[in-house]
């Protein structure tokens, strides 16, 4: 069996690092595991039910289900259809693996409604948000299916700008990827969740220095990447919504 799964998970690309048992791991570009320290998660789900919208190979979604969640749904659709992003594939043999029950729904985040996928306690909305040309309309959609928590990790730009504002990225201007649009402040970020419904919103990552911006937009630069006068600017950052 172990030696079976480690050719069955070579032949996958994956995204995400998931510890599959029988002593194999997933080679993940994602540091999974780092990601979800950041989080500040509860350390139990029991009872509750959760929504991981953008779960892509599922490693979020497997963490709420080992939390004791009563019930997971992994919600996703780009990276599961190829056309660039990857497949479902990863997921499935990932969940098959672990024996686990997580439920699955194709969809883009604009189409979630309480109609089309229920309501949640909880709500993972990792790594999606600047994926969206729309983000305000997609955080409506999201309050719309969460009952008490959503958790809200995102690239954030305009740091240290005390007012709420947002970068747009046309074309490639975030890491070369024309997927990206838009990266709020953390100010936006409270200010948009507020917007949508959430009483109680609080940043749970801690704010980089500017020491530490700046060093770090340098070292980018010169390693070719970016504009330093851009990165110093960018960071991510864990927001915790609650209703
Ligand atoms: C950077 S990955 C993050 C994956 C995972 N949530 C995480 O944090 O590791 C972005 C994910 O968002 C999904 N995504 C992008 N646009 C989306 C949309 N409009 N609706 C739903 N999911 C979307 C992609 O398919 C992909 O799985």
């Amino acid at each position: 069996m172990p030696s079976d799964l480690q050719q069955r998970v070579d032949a996958l690309r994956w995204y995400h690092t998931i510890d599959l048992g029988h002593g194999v791991t997933t080679h993940g570009i994602d540091d999974s595991p780092l990601r979800l320290a950041r989080l500040d998660l509860p350390a139990s789900f029991t009872g509750q039910t959760v929504l991981d919208i953008g779960a892509w190979d599922g490693f979020f979604s497997f963490e709420a289900e080992r939390r004791g969640a009563a019930r997971v749904v992994a919600a996703d659709y780009y990276s599961w259809h190829g056309d660039g992003w990857g497949t479902k594939a990863g997921f499935e043999l990932a969940r098959a693996t672990l024996g686990s029950k997580v439920e699955d729904v194709d969809i883009d985040v604009m189409d979630l409604s309480p109609e089309r996928v229920g309501t949640f306690d909880v709500v993972f909305f990792l790594g999606v948000l600047y994926h969206l040309r729309h983000p305000l309309l997609a955080l409506e959609r999201v309050a719309s299916v969460t009952r008490t928590l959503v958790v809200l990790e995102t690239v954030v730009d305009m740091v240290g700008i005390g007012r709420p504002a947002a970068a747009f990225y046309p074309q490639r201007e975030l890491n070369n990827d024309p997927t990206n649009w838009w990266g709020p402040n953390v100010p936006a970020l409270h200010a948009m969740l507020r917007d949508v419904g959430f009483r109680d919103v609080r940043t749970v990552s801690p704010e980089p220095s500017r020491l530490f911006r700046a060093a770090r937009a340098l070292s980018h630069q010169l390693r070719g990447r970016t504009r330093l006068a851009h990165t110093y600017r960018q960071d991510r950052a864990v927001v915790h919504g609650r209703k």
